[in-house]
Parts: C-alpha cells; structure tokens; sequence
C-alpha cells in the first residue's frame, strides 16, 4: 500500500519514531511539518532545539480524528464545530481551552491549544498510526522560508531530524489559517481566505500575530525570509537596469526583463497557484545567491492577504530582526 508515494513501512516507521519520543518531518497540504508527540515534553523540546527558536512559542497540535480532538481541548465551543464542519480535514487552526494532557512546552504555558486537523493524507495517517496528537511547526530553521517539498526539509535540516517523509510538493503552499473564538478573531492570515470563515462567524476581528508587539512569541515581524535580501517593489519596470542585474525578480503574472533571474507565481494570476508556488519560488531564487530579490504583491483579497502577509515579512531587513532576537532573549 502506499500513498501518494509514501509506502506504508515509512508510514509505520514514522509513527513508531514519534511514539518513541522522535521529531519527524513531514507532509501536510500547507508546509512540511517538524513533528513530536505533543503529549511528550522531551520529544518536543528537540524541536525548539532543532529550529533554533529564539524563545518557546507555541506550536500548532495535530489531530486526524474526532476522538484526538476531544482528548487534547478541554471542551469544543458550539462555534467551533461549525467550522470544523465546514473546513476540516484542511488548513485551518482553532485555538481551544487545552487538556492538561498536553505538555506546557507546546502552548508556551498558554491555556489554551492551537488544534488542527490536516487533510494530507501522508499527515493523516502518520498521525492515526501513531495514536497521539502531533505538535509540530513548519519544518524549518526559525525565521526561515517554510517548506514546500522535502528537499527544502532536506536542504534546512538534514542530519538534525530522525526521518524525512517525502510526500511530494505540497498543495496550498501557505500556513494554515489561524483563528480564535469569542470574538471571532483572526491571528494569522493562512491557505483558508478570511472571507470564507467570515461566511460562517460573521466579521472577524483581526489581531494578527505578526502586528503584536516585538516581545510577544511568535509575532517577531521578520520571518519566512530567505537569505538573501528581499524588497517589495510595485513596478520592476522602473528599477535601474543596473540594479536589476545583480537581482533576481519574483513577479505576480509577468516576467520583467533585465533581471538575473525571474521566477513567475502565477501567469493566469490566480492567487492559489501563486501560493503554490511561492516559497518554492523564494527558496529557489535563494539558492542563485543574488544580491537581492525584488517582489511584486499580489492583489489583497483572498489568498492574497496571506501572500502579501509572507511576502511583506520576508522584506523586513535581517538587521531588525538581530535586534528583536537580541532582545527576546535578555
Ligand atoms: O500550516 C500550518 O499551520 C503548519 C503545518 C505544519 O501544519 N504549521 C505551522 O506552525 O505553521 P508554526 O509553529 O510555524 O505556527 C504556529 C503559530 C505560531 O505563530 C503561534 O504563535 C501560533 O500558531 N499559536 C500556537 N498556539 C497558539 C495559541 N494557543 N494561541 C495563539 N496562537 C498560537
Ligand atoms: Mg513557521
């Protein structure tokens, strides 16, 4: 048996790795996930150290069935199930009153758990096999490009992480969207467009990780970057053709001539294949070590708010970012 290319002894082998306490990367339909028994303090603590984070920032817990669910939240708000109902298995997350059950170093000492249920079917039943929830962040040094393939794991990674299941290129390419109830609250913008969630809980107020305060986990303002320096440009056509020579270009519909290297997120411009593309796209131009990518955003509505939302970070410069990790860490 095997699915979409995983056979069921890496399936199984898996499993047994995150039952016995190891750290898995593997597929879901957003990014590569870092995973760990969210039941197992130690387990997950390999995954701080592994990703380097600056300080313990809550980590998003896995479920692939209903049973999973109900043992790691202490109760499931009647709100909730209509979006479960509506966008689960899929890229959505719902921050829940959590189960003692889950160890204090997933939530960061929050009472409350960030609980997902991924439609992948690779995710799926890696995490049923395993018969424990799955904390796991996307699967790549902090504050780098999130991955899209194994090889990005692979390429970030390697030798750090106790298996990597390759599960092919993944299909929405951004985070998963995440909210929270009471007021319908919007934290960070993700492959589920708030317009749709917004069909089932009325207007969501918007407090979005990235805008919080420097010191809060998780909110540092630069994240998702490659190495090398990005810049949001709206017209590349008036860029100096001397600048664009040395650059490389990440462009919303059209290539632009005179850059090093161009890469083209969605030529028919439809937001989902340009979110699709879009790290692959980063990490790509990443890897020809030019000295700078210049961006273009996409249009804001949908799945571009969640584009724009990675692209917009990414250009935050390296040098504010030392200064925030300097002092998170103080
Ligand atoms: O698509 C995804 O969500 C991917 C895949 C692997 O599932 N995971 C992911 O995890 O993006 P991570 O750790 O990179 O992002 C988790 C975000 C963090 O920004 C964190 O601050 C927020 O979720 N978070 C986690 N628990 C929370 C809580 N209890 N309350 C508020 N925010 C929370
Ligand atoms: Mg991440």
């Amino acid at each position: 048996v095997s699915i979409r290319g995983v056979d069921s002894e890496t399936i199984d082998a898996a499993a047994s790795l995150l039952r016995r306490g190891g750290v898995v990367a593997f597929p879901t339909e957003t990014v590569y996930g870092l995973g760990a028994n969210a039941l197992d303090a130690l387990a997950v603590a390999r995954i701080f150290e592994i990703k380097a984070r600056p300080s313990f920032d809550p980590l998003i817990v896995h479920v692939s069935s209903d049973g999973m669910l109900h043992s790691v939240v202490e109760a499931v708000p009647e709100k909730a199930y209509d979006l479960i109902e509506r966008f689960w298995p899929g890229p959505l997350t719902i921050v829940l009153p959590k189960a003692d059950v889950i160890a204090g170093i997933v939530t960061a000492g929050l009472d409350t758990v960030a609980v997902r249920m991924p439609e992948h079917p690779v995710a799926r039943a890696i995490i049923g096999e395993a018969g424990v929830p799955i904390a796991a962040p996307s699967a790549n040094p902090f504050g780098y490009l999130s991955p899209t393939r194994a090889e990005h794991v692979r390429r970030m990674l390697d030798g750090r992480v106790d298996l990597i299941v390759d599960g092919g290129p993944t299909a929405h390419g951004v985070e998963s969207t995440i909210v929270v109830l009471d007021p319908p609250t919007l934290l960070r913008y993700g492959a589920v467009p708030a317009e749709e969630i917004e069909e089932i809980t009325g207007p969501l107020e918007r407090n979005l990780l990235s805008d919080r305060a420097p010191l809060a986990p998780g909110s540092l303002a630069q994240h998702y970057a490659p190495q090398t320096p990005v810049r949001i440009v709206r017209d590349p056509g008036s860029v100096p053709y001397e600048e664009r020579r040395r650059a490389g270009l990440l462009a919303f519909r059209r290539p632009v001539e005179g850059y090093a290297a161009v890469r083209v997120l969605s030529e028919r411009g439809d937001l989902r294949e340009a979110a699709a593309q879009l790290f692959g796209a980063l990490h790509e131009l990443e890897q020809l070590s030019l000295e700078r990518i210049d961006a273009q955003l996409v249009p804001e509505a949908r799945l571009g708010a969640a584009i724009n939302d990675r692209l917009r970070r990414a250009s935050v410069p390296r040098e504010a970012q030392r200064v925030s990790n300097h002092e998170e860490t103080r």
